[in-house]
């Protein structure tokens, strides 16, 4: 059996362990390996690279893709789906492993609904944003680098009797910044799920200072609505608004200086986030998708996605997956709420 690996979307720490995984158990049973280069592009245009046992071996602590990634949509390529099925074709092969996040996954679960393509997803994100599985690989390394600089702007923030505003990733759902948020004992954290209100914050913050707390600290999740906020409305191939220049770190960071007098400075983590080493945690929970999606792939159960329920890893539809984005549940927020101000 020759079996396909596509990473696709934006990169996260534990692509590689996935590689090495599923790699190691395609090979072992007696199939054979190919990367698929840059994504769905690499479907689209024909961009292959054999995988041998050497080319997936060292691969545990690597962070990034060593078969590179995009955001390409073959859905909005003109031909581009057509593309796809020929290319696979023509490459021979006979399964595909799909690692990715919403759109990814969500290009895999519509081929193989509309053209029985034989493809498993692995779900891949920092955002942690994805239906039927209770983690995504790279999360943990995400949530781990955040809470790493929340408290290192602890000590900066109380010695110079500081507001730090730290705006952190996740697009629409805001768990990088309730988890990071909670471990690193934040004293508000806002994400896209709760509306903002300036003047509590503010009010918060000045009931602190009153107790002493000269400084505190703010996450904010890149998504985060704001009062008076627009969106540019630039969008990607998968529809989604670009959130990377919204800056709504320097907006919080803002109104809060204006309100209380207390000098605010702003930390954007952005893609160190989402670059380098996996944390445990996610290594062992990618080589456990990998492994899960190479059986899948050898057993032809296609249209499934390996996925983390309670300690097990089990297989859900892509459908189901890909059906609504995870978001954080207001339970999850009381968590989080317990420690404000
Ligand atoms: O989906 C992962 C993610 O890192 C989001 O948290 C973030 O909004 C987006 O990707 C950034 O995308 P890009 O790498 O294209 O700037």
């Amino acid at each position: 059996m020759r079996v396909g690996l596509l990473t696709g979307g934006g990169d996260c720490p534990g692509l590689n362990a996935v590689i090495r995984a599923a790699g190691r158990r395609v090979m072992t049973r007696g199939g054979e390996v190919v990367g698929v280069r840059d994504g769905w592009k690499g479907l689209v245009e024909g961009l292959f690279e054999p995988l041998g046992p050497r080319e997936i071996s060292g691969l545990l602590p690597r962070g990034g893709t060593i078969i590179g990634t995009t955001r390409t949509n073959p859905f909005k390529v003109d031909g581009g789906v057509e593309k796809v099925l020929d290319t696979f074709r023509n490459a021979e092969l006979d399964a595909l492993i799909a690692i990715g996040g919403e759109d990814t996954l969500g290009v895999a679960a519509r081929l193989y609904e509309e053209h029985q393509f034989p493809v498993v997803g692995v779900p891949k994100t920092i955002d942690n944003d994805l239906s039927a599985t209770d983690y995504t690989f790279g999360f943990d390394t995400a949530v781990s680098v955040a809470t790493e600089a929340i408290d290192r702007l602890h000590t900066t923030a109380e010695s110079h009797n500081r507001v730090m505003v730290v705006e952190v990733m996740g697009r629409h759902a805001g768990w990088i910044a309730v988890y990071s948020g909670i471990a690193g004992g934040a004293d508000a954290i806002l994400i896209p799920e709760q509306p903002v209100v300036y003047d509590e914050i503010a009010e918060a913050l000045r009931k602190r200072h009153a107790r002493g707390k000269n400084f505190s600290i703010i996450v904010v999740s890149e998504g985060t609505e704001l009062p008076g906020l627009e969106d540019s409305g630039e969008l990607d191939a998968f529809g989604h608004v670009t959130l990377s220049h919204r800056n709504v770190g320097e907006t919080i960071a803002r109104e809060i200086e204006s309100r209380t007098g207390f000098e605010t400075r702003v930390t954007v983590l952005g893609h160190v986030q989402r670059g380098g080493t996996p944390t445990p945690r996610d290594r062992v929970l990618a080589t456990r998708y990998g492994l899960k999606a190479a059986e899948l792939a050898l057993a032809g159960e296609f249209g499934n996605m390996a996925a983390l329920r309670g300690d097990d890893i089990v297989a859900v539809s892509l459908d189901e997956a890909t059906a609504e984005l995870k978001t954080v549940p207001p339970e999850w927020y009381a968590v989080a709420q317990a420690f404000f101000g």
